[in-house]
């Protein structure tokens, strides 16, 4: 194990110098009592239960396997999330917006006669018939309302929030009617909170649209909306019925966006799943283009993957949290940058290129993961550093108010071992006199050893 104290030491610009002074800074003020230099190593933060991290029962065929370019419509792929009696399957599948007996599991789907559908102005036009006709085709007794939002991060705040109460209360809608979330990211984590909050927990279905939707936000049943001063940090966790991803969508997704939804692709491959990220090594082009059945394969094996982590831990305790690899630093980016600025999957990959160096320069992994983190990151067309008008000073204190700071300590997830294991410090003690953080070397950087008291 290479010293700590020596691992964190790089001469840097003066010009990006943070005067570490200034702000108040929660880790610096839990510092007080810790042995300085001393480091327990713990063990590994994650036990994963039997079944994680081997097998993933990403059982469908390879992508390489099959034809490229052919679209396997037909019946839809089920992944089962697991969560006792609140259990739910994601229905995955090209053409199941075609198929209305889907959604139409009235006993297990829809409930009673109402459903609102919460959407956008760039999704409405594209898809808002679709879903409707696939909710109401033969079926009379249903009525659906639908309330299409602005678009964007930007929007995914209180007052946004409540045009959809509003449109619920002016809809007469009961404690038995169903939300709907059409659209990417931003619609499912705001409708799904509505859903929760209205009349104090209503019925709730997830149609992702983009990747990131379909890949991880639609699934675990985390919902909120973001705060001026920090993302996501109001909200609850509230488990949809079902989760219908239609894969058709996607052809109408712009690039850049497919591209953010691979950030997370590869965060699993990263965390949990390396026989999937050598899979993305052989067929990252094949994912940027568009291949169906690549995107098809990929989208199943992360809802496996998300699928499990949520299963065995909901409220994210543990297991579940490895999944924000790369998010602390990620929302600071979105935050201190302006939301909508970066896209989210964006800022996850420059988040996770710093949190795999973090994890290299405390020993915990070697030099090719880096290399290969970097490489692939750089092959899905996503950034690997911080915009480069990011100080430390703006990661500073957006990072103070992070969800993940308990007791006023930060805790982050980094990668140790061979590649597919990560841990959650728990309370990672950073002094902070944190330097800078310079983009063309892409990471973080400290100027004095950090201490780690425990690594679940
Ligand atoms: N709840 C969770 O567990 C979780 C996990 C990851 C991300 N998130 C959240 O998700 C959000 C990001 O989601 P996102 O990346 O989907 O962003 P998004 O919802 O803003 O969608 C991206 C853009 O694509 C458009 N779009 C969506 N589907 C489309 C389609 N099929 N065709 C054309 N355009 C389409 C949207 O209108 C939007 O302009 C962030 O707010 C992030 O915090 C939540
Ligand atoms: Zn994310």
């Amino acid at each position: 194990m290479a010293s700590i104290s020596n691992a964190f030491s790089l001469s840097l610009p003066s010009n990006r110098i943070a005067n570490s002074s200034s702000d108040f800074n929660p880790i610096t003020s839990a510092l007080s009592g810790l042995d300085s230099g001393e480091f327990s190593p713990g063990r590994v933060a994650v036990s994963k239960p039997s079944g994680i991290g081997g097998r993933i029962c990403a059982n469908a065929t390879p992508v390489m396997d099959q034809p490229v370019g052919e679209k396997s419509s037909g019946a839809p792929t089920i992944v089962e999330v697991d969560l006792g009696n609140r259990s739910y399957p994601i229905y995955i599948g090209s053409g199941l917006f075609d198929q209305p007996e889907l959604l139409q599991n009235f006993d297990r789907h829809v409930h009673g006669k109402k459903v609102i559908v919460v959407t956008n102005t760039t999704i409405a036009p594209l898809y808002l018939d679709k879903v409707v006709e696939a909710l109401t085709k033969g079926n009379t007794a249903v009525s659906v309302e639908y309330v299409i939002l602005p678009d964007g991060e930007k929007f995914k705040d209180m007052d946004t929030l409540m045009k959809v109460f509003d449109k619920a209360i002016e809809s007469r809608l009961d404690r038995r009617c169903t939300f709907v979330a059409l659209g990417g990211g931003v619609i499912g984590d705001m409708c799904g909170f509505a859903a929760a909050s209205f009349l104090r927990g209503v019925n709730f279905i997830q149609i992702p649209t983009t990747v990131m939707a379909q890949v991880d936000s639609s699934v675990g049943g985390k919902t909120g909306i973001n705060h001026p001063l920090g993302k996501n940090l109001i909200g609850a966790f509230y488990q949809p019925q079902c989760v219908l991803i239609d894969t058709d969508t996607l052809d109408t997704l712009p690039d850049r966006e497919l591209a953010s939804g691979l950030a997370e692709v590869i965060k699993y491959g990263l965390i949990i799943d390396a026989e999937f990220f050598e899979w993305q090594e052989k067929n990252m082009e094949k994912l940027i283009a568009r291949n169906p059945n690549a995107l098809a394969y990929a989208i199943k094996r992360s809802c496996e993957n998300k699928a499990e982590a949520v299963s065995f831990d909901e409220k994210e305790s543990g297991l579940r949290a490895t999944l924000n690899l790369g998010h602390t630093f990620g929302h600071a980016i979105e935050t201190g940058f302006g939301y909508g600025q970066w896209l989210h999957g964006e800022a996850v990959a420059a988040g996770m290129v710093m949190a795999v160096d973090m994890s290299y320069r405390l020993g915990w992994i070697d030099s090719s993961i880096v290399k290969r983190v970097d490489d692939i990151l750089l092959r899905a067309k996503l950034p690997t550093a911080p915009p480069e008008t990011m100080t430390v000073e703006m990661f500073k204190s957006v990072m103070a108010v992070d969800k993940k700071v308990a007791d006023g300590l930060l805790r982050l997830i980094l990668l140790k071992g061979p590649l597919g294991n990560s841990v959650f410090t728990g309370f990672l003690l950073i002094e902070v006199h944190c330097r800078s953080l310079v983009p063309s070397c892409n990471v973080s950087i400290y100027d004095k050893p950090i201490k780690i008291k425990h690594i679940y």
